[in-house]
């Protein structure tokens, strides 16, 4: 298949499910954090990252059912950095995945919570599932999540990110600004999905290289993600985004379009595709949805 929109719709009813099977459901006390939990899972994400595990989980063999456990601890992860990355003191967004955000809907309290509790059922999870799992394939996954999400990864890059919040001068793309802006990139987004195809690699028993390989084809793929996230952030509009545009700009945020312009950002993911492109030449097989993958992410549009 050398569709990704097609292949990501018809993954995204497993991950769903595995999803619903996965968290608490809302009979469970206290309902009201179960309930807003699965209010922002299941507000309508695009489930990459759930598609990466299982991507680079099945070029080695991997088994489906493992790989959606991965991909659904995964898509918690990242629903609670979005939901943590709305609230007020970090960006301030009222809308997301086209509903308002967590904490407009549920107040912020509850979007606190609902965040923690995303992020400690992820790791619940990865320890538990998938129970006929060698016990160190288990641990290698917290590990790979663990080192992802901490201050040296997704973590550590919201703080760059806030950090550098105006930080944008208008004096063009200095060497220094460059830098700390791929880091930042790297880091916020890059690490969850670099850790998305590590756990494809993890579960599927790929070996340290096949993990290192996997690992390396994932920052890319990352990079080149977010690059694409702040060009639509210039161009698209809530109704395409289900999230408000024009923030960065707004909030004078380190990004490619405010260093490089939009043609140079876009000039920018093209190189990022290409370095993506010649990582994936090297996957022992799958390498023609891989490709499928990086021109939806040169073409998204949301
Ligand atoms: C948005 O991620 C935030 C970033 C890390 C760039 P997605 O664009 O994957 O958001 P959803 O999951 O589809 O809502
Ligand atoms: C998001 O970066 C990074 C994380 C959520 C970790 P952004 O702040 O650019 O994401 P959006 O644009 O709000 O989705
Ligand atoms: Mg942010
Ligand atoms: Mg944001
Ligand atoms: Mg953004």
């Amino acid at each position: 298949m050398n569709d990704f929109p097609s292949f990501l719709s018809a993954l995204r009813l497993e991950v769903d499910e595995a999803l619903d099977r996965l968290l608490p459901d809302t009979e469970t006390e206290p309902a009201v954090i179960h309930e807003a939990m699965r209010y922002s899972v299941f507000a309508g994400g695009k489930r990459v990252r759930p598609a990466l595990v299982v991507l680079a989980g099945e070029a080695w063999g991997g088994a489906r059912e493992d790989l959606l456990v991965g991909g659904a601890a995964l898509e918690m992860v990242h629903t609670f950095s979005l939901i943590h990355d709305d609230l007020p003191a970090l960006d301030d967004d009222d809308l997301r995945r086209g509903r308002p955000t967590l904490h407009r809907a549920r107040g912020e309290a509850m979007a606190v919570l609902a965040g923690d509790a995303l992020l400690n059922r992820a790791y619940e999870v990865l320890a538990r599932e998938p129970a006929s799992a060698p016990p160190e394939r288990r641990l290698e996954a917290v590990r790979v999540v663990g080192d992802a999400v901490g201050t040296a990864g997704m973590i550590g890059g919201q703080v760059f990110d806030l950090q550098h919040e105006g930080a944008l001068d208008g004096g063009g793309p200095a060497h220094q600004a460059v830098r700390s802006l791929e880091r930042i990139h790297r880091l916020k987004t890059g690490a969850l999905i670099e850790a998305s195809t590590r756990l494809g690699g993890v579960y599927a028993g790929a070996g340290s290289e096949g993990v290192e390989q996997a690992g390396r084809i994932g920052a890319e793929l990352g990079l080149l993600f977010q690059i694409g996230d702040d060009i639509l952030d210039e161009v698209g509009s809530s109704e395409e985004l289900g999230k408000t545009p024009g923030k960065d700009r707004q909030a004078r945020k380190l990004t490619y379009p405010g260093l490089f312009g939009l043609e140079g950002s876009r000039k920018k993911a093209l190189q990022a595709a290409d370095r993506c492109l010649a990582l994936i030449e090297g996957l022992p097989s799958g390498r023609e949805l891989f490709r499928a993958l990086v021109a939806f992410l040169v073409h998204r549009g949301s």
